[in-house]
């Protein structure tokens, strides 16, 4: 995060704070969030992209306080079930602002969106086409839609995360014509209000030319409706996945470069299908969040295996950041309650659960005199870390601590033995 510095005795202080602090009031492991920083990310989207909308994704990580401060700062949200949906409500979020998507809405989920007055529902299959057309016909309502393409664009990601090439669960294909069926089919019952297309291509990319392919595309199914029905549609929505540093080797775009470049790319190909410029929309996650986080964790034992490496062992793991060991993702880890003059060693920092790929760093220095007790911090973990938390090996889940100017509040709090216990009833 942008406020973390080194104080004067070696320790890390973020938004004012030392770690010794938090740690101690919070206890460990703990995801330390920077509130400036994520507002900052938030405001540097919203003024890139101007008058575009700018959706925060919400599965990147989710509770009520973040969903207030995206909307402080003038985003828009995008949920993907009922229980992010429930969420953003509980905060106050103006359901008008909220988009919903999913390749798998159940009929309670619809339903509940319906009733709450959702902004769009983002179409992913025929399914789910006749599923709301009923629902809202029943209703009486008429609810904004967006029909999500498959633009077939190979996104270089984890193949986990890529989602626009053709063989895989979203959207409507383009190649196949599913995506101009299902339009004209929206369209032709004219019960849903169908404002536009939308793409998303994948997660943690730094090749932007994904992005004009897939607007390219996109708007070339704009033309074929127009052409098919005589309807230029008002809205376009080009997805999130935005890539972020999460080591030095990573380098991505900025707000104002990708901005500058998806609206070059859109101008340039609606001029060309002679097509009016859609209002753009845009659903970064990770971008948001991502940096804006670090973990906080205690070494709790330190093991030489044989000169091979050193094994850093922390209170949490797996459980915590699955990162790792799911997508062989890279983060970085510094020691942070002190300074050291020690030689640098190559380390590996693992978590506390039973299994070997319980990974959280595969390769980092660390000084040499790292021992138990130090604290030790994992920068860019805001996104898809407490999201994707797990109580693997019965581990209760961190909580999260907003910062902002030499103030520290808790806005998750940390599961105990206790939640768990709760949830097993036999
Ligand atoms: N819009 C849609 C339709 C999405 O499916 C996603 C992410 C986003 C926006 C936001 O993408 P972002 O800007 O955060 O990259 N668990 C994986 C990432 C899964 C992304 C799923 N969809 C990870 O930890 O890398």
């Amino acid at each position: 995060p942008r406020t973390v510095v080194r104080g004067a005795d070696g320790a890390l202080r973020v938004a004012d704070l030392s770690v010794q602090e938090l740690a101690r009031e919070y206890g460990t492991p703990a995801y330390v969030l920077d509130e400036d920083d994520l507002r900052a990310r938030a405001r540097d989207f919203r003024d890139a992209f101007g008058d575009a909308d700018v959706y925060y994704a919400g599965k990147a990580f989710l509770c009520r306080a973040v969903v207030r401060m995206i909307a402080e700062e003038g985003l828009l949200l995008d949920v993907c079930t009922g229980g992010e949906l429930a969420t953003a409500l509980a905060a106050g979020m103006d359901p008008a602002r909220i988009a919903f998507h999913g390749n798998n809405k159940s009929v309670a989920e619809l339903t509940r969106a319906l009733d709450a007055g959702v902004g769009r529902i983002v179409l992913d299959s025929f399914t789910e086409i006749d599923r709301l057309t009923a629902l809202a016909r029943e209703r009486g309502v008429r609810p904004g839609v967006l029909v999500r393409v498959t633009v077939g664009v190979e996104a270089h990601t984890h193949e986990f995360i890529a989602t626009a090439h053709e063989d895989q669960k979203f959207g409507f294909s383009l190649a196949g014509g599913a995506a101009l069926a299902a339009a004209l089919r929206v369209l032709d019952d004219d019960v849903l209000d169908l404002r536009g297309l939308h793409s998303h291509i994948g997660s943690q990319i730094f090749d932007t030319s994904g992005f004009e392919v897939s607007a390219r595309r996109v708007l070339g199914l704009q033309a074929q409706i127009r052409d098919a029905r005589g309807v230029e549609l008002p809205e376009l929505d080009l997805g999130g996945g935005f890539g972020i540093a999460y080591t030095t080797q990573d380098d991505p775009s900025s707000p104002h470069e990708l901005a500058k470049r998806m609206r070059r790319i859109v101008e340039s190909e609606c001029a060309a299908e002679r097509l009016a410029v859609p209002r753009l929309s845009i659903e970064p996650g990770r971008a948001i969040v991502g940096p804006a986080v670090f973990t906080l964790y205690e070494v709790g034992t330190v093991k030489d295996v044989d000169g091979l490496r050193t094994y850093v062992s922390v209170d949490g793991g797996m459980s915590d950041n699955i990162r790792t060991a799911l997508y062989d993702a890279s983060y970085s880890a510094t020691l942070a309650n002190r300074a050291s003059a020690a030689e640098p060693l190559l380390a590996r920092v693992v978590g506390k659960h039973c299994e070997s790929g319980d990974i959280v760093v595969k390769d980092e220095f660390l000084p040499a005199d790292v021992q138990p007790g130090d604290l030790v911090a994992v920068p860019g973990t805001g996104a898809y870390c407490r999201s994707m938390a797990s109580n693997y090996n019965h581990v209760p889940r961190p909580p999260v601590v907003a910062v902002r100017a030499g103030r520290a509040r808790l806005i998750v709090r940390r599961e105990t033995e206790e939640d768990l216990l709760t949830l097993d009833v036999g």
